[in-house]
């Protein structure tokens, strides 16, 4: 958590950019997984979290821009919840460590809500991406539940982007405590990937970094030796030699900010010729992609060169042919590379996503394509200084894919199908790293992890020599 001034500092910034009305904030509650009293880990809603720093469930705030008051709603520790949790602040010791003076129960809310409303006055509430919150939001506003994301507020969005989306130096440092769990977890599991450990295990242990070090897993492990399913989980399938390991794994810091890397590795310690040669492509397409990161660019525009450059490569591998410009505007390219080149991370590890992809991403200025391939790409707009962002190409072998566009007759000027069956066993690889937008150019954010094929071999050679399944 940072210093009381920061949250104070924040909320003060967004008063300006709303005019007037009611601005409420709803934290997220504990949700029961499978019987009310087991829970799954609470996860804040990081708008909430961003502005009032608190990160315990039941929580909701208002800041009354007509009336000049901010409130912080929620309920004192009951005698029974501290019984099972140990004691734990009051609301107001809560309120005043970010800067709040007054409180309320829920209950209040409710009432300060619907008489605002009742007054003809603006609510601006964000987009709920959470059942409850639909639910009460219908209630208070008094809409239909289907018309409740249409009432969000286009200031109160507007302005959370744009502050949000512009990270502090304080913010960046979370972010590389959060790379220094990815580093440890990805080096454990490059020294793990030796045939006979299942995909599970490395998984289970990457885990237990992200946890020992107070944070958790930002997203669902992507640990699999089928890396051309792009968001494939791990399995119990023991590792073979000769199989290429994709991790796409980042931690939380204990603040909650994230990190997103994804590193391939070859089971048993070498790449085979025609591994590498993928392998190297996707590297320099990256390398490329990150040099190319400065303000001023849309990154639409570096998705694009990411494009070309790779396609340049499949060429060079006779697995395409034709004038590269025409192939990637056709979209050609995107049978094997599907995905967009990066997304904003920050407190999300898609950052704001629960605010409008295409707000965060595309804005006013950007329209997203409908093209496949281009159409998945999460951010488009022009870089400027204080954005965190991944920079992740990749180039897949997606056998239905393959058989699907081909059977189509997709794109045969560009795509040399009789070369790219003898591919469809190949997987899929993806090398990601978290880039900050400086005032020159761009820093690759945390520790170095190794991702040079030589440096990627010689960590995985440790678990070939050492390691025991
Ligand atoms: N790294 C997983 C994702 O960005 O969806």
């Amino acid at each position: 958590m940072f210093d009381t001034d920061v949250y104070v500092q924040r909320r003060r910034r967004l008063r300006t950019a709303i005019n007037a009305g009611l601005v409420l904030f709803l934290g997220n509650e504990a949700v029961p997984m499978n019987y009310a009293s087991n829970l799954y880990p609470f996860w804040q809603d990081s708008s909430f979290l961003y502005y009032w720093g608190l990160d315990t469930p039941g929580l909701a705030a208002v800041i009354d821009l007509d009336e000049d008051r901010e409130i912080l709603f929620g309920h004192d520790p009951t005698v029974d919840e501290i019984v099972w949790t140990g004691p734990l602040p009051s609301l107001h010791a809560r309120a005043a460590r970010v800067g709040v003076t007054e409180t309320g129960s829920r209950e209040a809310l409710g009432e300060v809500v619907r008489s605002a409303v009742d007054a003809g006055r603006s609510v601006h509430i964000l987009p709920p991406y959470r059942t409850r919150h639909t639910l009460q939001l219908a209630e208070w506003l008094d809409v239909a539940q289907d018309e409740v994301a249409m009432q969000a507020s286009e200031a109160f969005i507007e302005a959370v982007i744009a502050q949000r989306a512009i990270k502090s130096e304080d913010e960046v440092a979370e972010i590389e405590t959060a790379l220094d769990a990815a580093h440890a977890m990805h080096t454990a599991a490059m020294r793990r990937a030796t045939p006979g450990v299942t995909e599970q295990a490395v998984a289970g242990q990457m885990e237990g970094i992200a946890t020992s070090r107070g944070g958790r897993l930002s997203f669902p492990l992507i640990v699999s030796v089928r890396g051309e399913v792009l968001h494939n989980h791990p399995t119990e399938h023991v590792l073979q030699e000769g199989e290429l390991m994709l991790c796409d794994a980042g931690a939380t810091a204990p603040s909650q900010y994230a990190s997103d890397i994804t590193r391939v590795t070859p089971v048993g310690g070498r790449f085979t010729e025609r591994q590498r040669a993928i392998y190297d492509l996707v590297l320099t397409t990256q390398q490329n992609a990150i040099d190319a990161v400065r303000p001023g660019v849309p990154f639409r525009d570096i998705h694009l060169q990411a494009a070309r450059d790779l396609t340049d490569g499949l060429q060079a591998l006779g697995l395409m042919r034709g004038d590269v410009d025409e192939a990637v505007a056709a979209g050609a390219h995107a049978l094997f590379f599907p995905h967009g080149l990066g997304h904003m991370m920050g407190l999300d590890v898609h950052d704001m996503e629960g605010l409008g992809e295409d707000r965060v991403g595309y804005g006013d200025a950007f329209e997203r394509s409908d093209q496949f391939g281009l159409s998945a790409l999460r951010l488009a707009r022009t870089l400027e200084p204080g954005f965190v962002l991944t920079v992740e190409p990749g180039l897949y072998f997606i056998p239905a894919l393959i058989d699907q566009w081909r059977a189509d007759g997709k794109h045969t000027a560009f795509i040399n199908y009789d070369r790219v069956e003898a591919y469809k066993d190949f997987g899929g690889i993806r090398i990601e790293d978290d880039v900050l937008v400086t005032r020159e150019g761009a820093r690759v954010l945390g520790p170095s992890i190794p991702k040079d094929a030589d440096a990627v071999e010689a960590m995985a050679a440790e678990a070939a020599e050492g390691s025991t399944p």
